[in-house]
């Protein structure tokens, strides 16, 4: 019954200002969303590719609804099966299951397949074949694998100049419970990459490396059906994408601070905020403190080897101050505001030597504070459901699939 009065309440959302939510709470700049969105859809449209965009960035129906309306999409990525399960009911039936495939999720997947959909597991550890292969058997279906490449020293993946890229792909073409369906990669190093010519550099390699494997298993008589590639840096750098039938990215969605430090998009364009409220003030030190802390932010620090360091977030730049503000310290449920400087991320200790002229102004108890975060991703997993805002009202709420 609780459960049921949480649905309708989700359905029929009362348009509310933003001052009066309850927080801490997350926010989604629809208008922002919708820009970003429609950049990277022309973007890989103009190259004659298509998009499989990662939800686990936003793990909503409505947020890979607007993707898929902005066009060019082929299908979707996940990071779990849960995501799976929900954007499958959701209608969604063309799913990569991008997290290297253990023997203890494929009954899990079986069950997927055998309802209809399109779902396809990633390796790259051959020892694992036998494993899967054991657990595959004893399900009525075909399973579709890919082989995951490291195309840049980040992660996981198989050396695409390796034999075992080869002796991999051959394992599953002779299986008779998978079918070898080609290779992807994620240049997850290209959140190292400062320069446009470091982020073209490496899109130019996760592509190239990428095509090396496919004509290497090309030569051995083994064709890729898909060609995947991608992450945000990569996918706004990319300039030709031959060869390639798909390109995967997430966070461009929200965009956050880390991608505007590495210059992939504007601070203003960063579509997801949370919402603090100011809690107390500690004038001796100049802190705001808010009810936001890392459960609303997340632990994660991407920001922390930038040349801007903004702690935990930036509070949303506004007109009513010039000062910039970050959330340079976090607890768990409590956040701590202070001046930015210009370089570095501050200690609290350290802030407390500047000028505080202000601050308990532009903060006064009670006031709403919206932070932006260091990663959209880890942000958004903490929440299970957003506020989508259009000209600063709350027009309504979205849920989103957390756990496993
Ligand atoms: C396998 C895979 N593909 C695509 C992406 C999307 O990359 P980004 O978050 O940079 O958009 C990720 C992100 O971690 C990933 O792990």
């Amino acid at each position: 019954m609780q459960y049921l009065n949480y649905c309708v309440a989700l359905m029929h959302f009362t348009p509310t200002n933003i001052e009066d939510l309850p927080t801490p709470c997350c926010l989604i700049d629809k208008a922002k969303m919708q820009r970003n969105i429609a950049r990277l859809s022309a973007h890989i449209g103009n190259l004659q590719c298509t998009l499989r965009p990662h939800v686990k960035t936003h793990k909503s129906i409505e947020v890979t609804q607007t993707i898929i309306d902005a066009g060019n999409v082929k299908g979707i990525t996940v990071s779990t099966l849960k995501e799976a399960d929900y954007f499958f009911k959701h209608g969604m039936d063309d799913i990569l299951y991008a997290v290297g495939i253990t023997p203890n999720k494929i009954a899990h997947v079986a069950q997927l397949i055998q309802q209809g959909c399109d779902l396809t597991v990633v390796i790259d550890n051959e020892d694992m074949l036998s494993l899967i292969f054991e657990k595959m058997a004893q399900h009525n279906c075909v399973f579709k694998v890919i082989i995951e490449l490291d195309t840049d020293g980040h992660r996981s993946g198989v050396n695409p100049h390796t034999d075992t890229l080869i002796s991999i792909a051959k394992h599953i073409s002779n299986s008779a419970h998978a079918k070898f369906e080609g290779v992807m990669t994620h240049a997850g190093e290209s959140y190292a990459c400062f320069t446009e010519k470091a982020k073209q550099d490496m899109a130019a390699q996760e592509r190239d490396l990428t095509l090396h494997a496919v004509k290497r298993l090309f030569e051995e008589g083994i064709h890729c059906n898909t060609v995947s590639i991608g992450s945000t840096p990569t996918a706004f750098a990319v300039d030709q994408l031959d060869g390639i039938t798909e390109v995967r990215a997430g966070v461009y969605v929200f965009f956050d601070l880390v991608m505007a430090g590495l210059g992939v998009c504007d601070v203003d364009d960063i579509a997801m905020s949370v919402l603090g409220t100011v809690i107390g003030h500690q004038k001796d030190k100049g802190w705001v403190i808010t009810d936001a802390g890392w459960m609303a932010m997340s632990r994660d620090r991407g920001t922390a080897d930038h040349v801007q360091d903004y702690g935990y977030g930036l509070v949303a730049p506004s007109s009513s101050h010039n000062t910039r503000y970050i959330m340079s310290d976090a607890n768990q449920e409590h956040g701590i505001i202070t001046a930015a400087s210009n370089a570095s991320p501050e200690t609290p200790s350290e802030s407390q030597s500047k000028s505080t002229d202000g601050i308990f102004t532009h903060f006064p108890a009670a006031k709403a504070v919206e932070i932006l975060p260091n990663h959209a991703c880890a942000t958004a997993a903490q929440y299970s459901h957003y506020y989508v805002v259009e000209n600063g009202v709350a027009v309504d709420k979205w849920h989103s699939v957390t756990g496993w």
